[in-house]
């Protein structure tokens, strides 16, 4: 079977009852996307599909054939994603396990805001644009669980990222 991985051709030969995750991780050695709880509660796993986040442990990877798939090594392909900078600097992560799937998942999630997308928290569904404030920031990364409690670090470095991106 034929993969676009962080921008590269892959092919792969696996039982089709395979998670998205287990193939990264245990097939193609992608080990960045963590394996959490294996059962959608943790975000661990969150990896992008043309952009968009999935858990990838809930996917079975013969589904995402010739889709363009991205891993948290592939956002540092040429040198490291601002967001992964930011998370640096803004101490984002303690143990670092989660810490993977949370910046997949604010790399999708600052698109999504910026696409107008609302979310539970969203005051006004006609708004022409959404304002990330703290309450949207942490609704929309709710998916993604810390045992670490890096939280505050966490929103620091998204809220700095997506400033910038939208100056
Ligand atoms: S490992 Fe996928 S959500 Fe926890
Ligand atoms: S930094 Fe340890 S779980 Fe998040």
């Amino acid at each position: 079977m034929q993969f676009l991985i962080n921008g590269k051709s892959i092919e792969a030969d696996f039982d089709v009852r395979t998670s998205l995750l287990d193939l990264l991780r245990d097939h193609l050695g992608l080990p960045g996307s963590k394996k959490g709880c294996n059962q959608g509660a943790c975000g661990a796993c969150t990896v992008l599909v043309d952009g968009e986040r999935i858990l990838s442990c809930l996917a079975l990877a013969v589904q995402y054939q010739g889709r363009s798939i991205t891993t948290i090594e592939g956002l540092a392909d040429s040198g490291l994603h601002p967001l992964q900078q930011s998370f640096i600097e803004h101490d984002g992560f303690q143990c670092g396990y989660c810490t993977p799937g949370q910046i997949c998942s604010a790399v999708a999630m600052i698109e999504e805001i910026k696409r107008g997308l609302p979310s539970h928290v969203t005051a006004d569904l006609s708004a022409d644009a959404i304002a990330l404030s703290h309450d949207e920031l942490r609704e929309r990364m709710s998916g993604n669980l810390c045992r670490c409690g890096a939280y505050n670090g966490i929103v620091d470095a998204i809220t700095e990222v997506y400033a910038e991106t939208t100056e």
